[in-house]
């Protein structure tokens, strides 16, 4: 006889990383467990962490402590905390916030069912960070229908870039095998599925290991030949890896989307080199030169740190004038924060906070008026839109995104999710387009 399910909340910060392992994390459970977008109605309430700035684990630590009431009226109820904060702090959550049920890292999602029946069994809070060398995965769709999808193809980082707190939290970097990876998407593309974006920390170094002996460029050729595949996707791509064959394939793959996300973090040779980037100034343009010659109006965007340690205003020109210099489609732009164990965060230099939020300003108007004028330039073009939804913005409109990720807000029937449609575009603001469908 079927025992009635229960009911997984799971709430999802951070990158891209944790929303794919948050939907291996429905599936691992889906025996047992139904989600729902509902926190005060779950029998297990799961938090997937991200620890990349402090101001993200303080999120993370505020909704612990207000998960206390919570708890306190549904005693029966047990709460997690995954991901990159619990890798990162471990037992020191627990001793935090008594009221927690579990602690597991990145890698512990795999053996939430142990660890549940661990907690019930014994009556007490269970920890799990430990790393496995291989990367497992469950295969299945939790939203059935869904015209794209994410998947992992890569984790961890072997770079410590001096800021950056990943590779401390994901590990060393493993690759999936190829076969693994192509069955996924296969399965996806069988369920009616158009869209696929690939996940990994540094793409471009994706096969290291691997006995199959499949590059990331290799990868990229053997999925745009899968029938039903109209949109391929991939971040993150580091700028130092990213190499003339993978430059290529934008003009030789025709599912490859014309956009790509290249972290640039700084424009000034001192701090890049002070960051471990292992790529110059020069370096990076010379590649966006090549990416524009091999696919003419390629959208570009990027990652920015300002305030780095012992960055001066001279530096922080530098990073201006290469913003203006690619003109980026669009940016993540944040204040350089010191991480556990990290080496930047023992440097001395470190830059007062109100420099950094002075800077981030400044960086700010420039990246919108850059953002903004590239949103004009495609008012009055006719493009393709994948229908992804409603719009979050404009209740009652559907919204999509062009290949080159800009997303469009539009009048339409919601029959049409899930659909190609051509969109005419009326509208350009900061960060999405408006327009109306129309015939080609
Ligand atoms: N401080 C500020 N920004 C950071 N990032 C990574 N680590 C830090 C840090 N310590 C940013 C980088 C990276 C993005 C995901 O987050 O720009 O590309
Ligand atoms: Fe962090 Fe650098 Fe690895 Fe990116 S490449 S995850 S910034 S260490």
């Amino acid at each position: 006889m079927n025992r009635p399910k229960k009911n997984l909340y799971i709430k999802t910060y951070g990158c891209q990383m944790n929303v794919y392992d948050s939907e291996q994390i429905a599936l691992i459970l889906g025996r047992d467990y139904d989600l729902t977008d509902r926190p005060e109605e779950a029998d297990l309430y799961l938090i997937n962490t991200c620890s990349i700035r402090r101001k993200s684990e303080e999120k993370v630590l505020s909704l612990v402590g207000r998960l206390k009431g919570l708890k306190n009226r549904r005693p029966q109820m047990l709460l997690g905390v995954g991901g990159c904060v619990a890798q990162q702090e471990g037992e020191r959550l627990l001793q935090r916030a008594p009221h927690l049920d579990l602690v597991f890292g990145a890698q512990g999602i795999y053996r939430l069912p142990h660890l549940l029946h661990q907690r019930l069994e014994s009556g007490k809070a269970v920890v799990d960070t430990s790393f496995s060398a291989d990367l497992p995965y469950i295969s299945g769709q939790v939203k059935p229908g869904a015209p794209k999808k994410l998947v992992t193809i890569m984790q961890g980082c072997n770079n410590y870039c001096t800021y950056c707190v990943v590779p401390y939290v994901r590990g060393p970097e493993r690759s999936r095998p190829a076969a693994e990876v192509i069955n996924e998407v296969q399965d996806f593309l069988r369920q009616g599925g158009q869209e696929v974006t690939l996940l990994g920390q540094n793409v471009n170094s994706y096969g290291k290991g691997l006995a199959d002996g499949l590059s990331f460029p290799g990868l990229l050729r053997r999925l745009a030949k899968l029938p039903g595949l109209v949109r391929l996707r991939f971040t993150t791509s580091h700028p130092r890896d990213l190499s003339d064959d993978l430059i290529c394939c934008f003009a030789e793959l025709p599912p490859l989307c014309d956009h790509i996300h290249l972290p640039v973090q700084a424009g000034s040779n001192h701090i890049l080199a002070r960051m471990h980037r292992g790529y110059t100034r020069e370096e990076y343009l010379h590649k966006v030169n090549r990416l524009r010659q091999i696919c003419p109006g390629i959208s570009l965007t990027t990652d920015l740190i300002v305030g780095f340690p012992g960055e001066t205003e001279a530096d922080f020109a530098d990073t201006l004038a290469l913003m203006r210099e690619v003109a980026f489609d669009a940016a993540f732009y944040f204040k350089y924060s010191p991480r556990p164990q990290t080496a930047a965060a023992a440097l001395v230099d470190q830059i007062p906070e109100p420099v950094k939020a002075e800077r981030l300003a400044r960086l700010r108007i420039l990246q919108e008026e850059l953002s903004l004028a590239s949103n004009q330039r495609l008012v009055g073009q006719f493009k393709e839109v994948l229908v992804e939804g409603l719009s979050k913005q404009q209740n009652q409109q559907l919204c999509g995104r062009l290949r080159s990720n800009q997303v469009v807000n539009f009048d339409g029937p919601q029959d049409l999710i899930g659909r190609m449609v051509w969109v005419r575009i009326e509208k350009a603001n900061l960060h999405s387009l408006g327009g109306h469908r129309c015939q080609p």
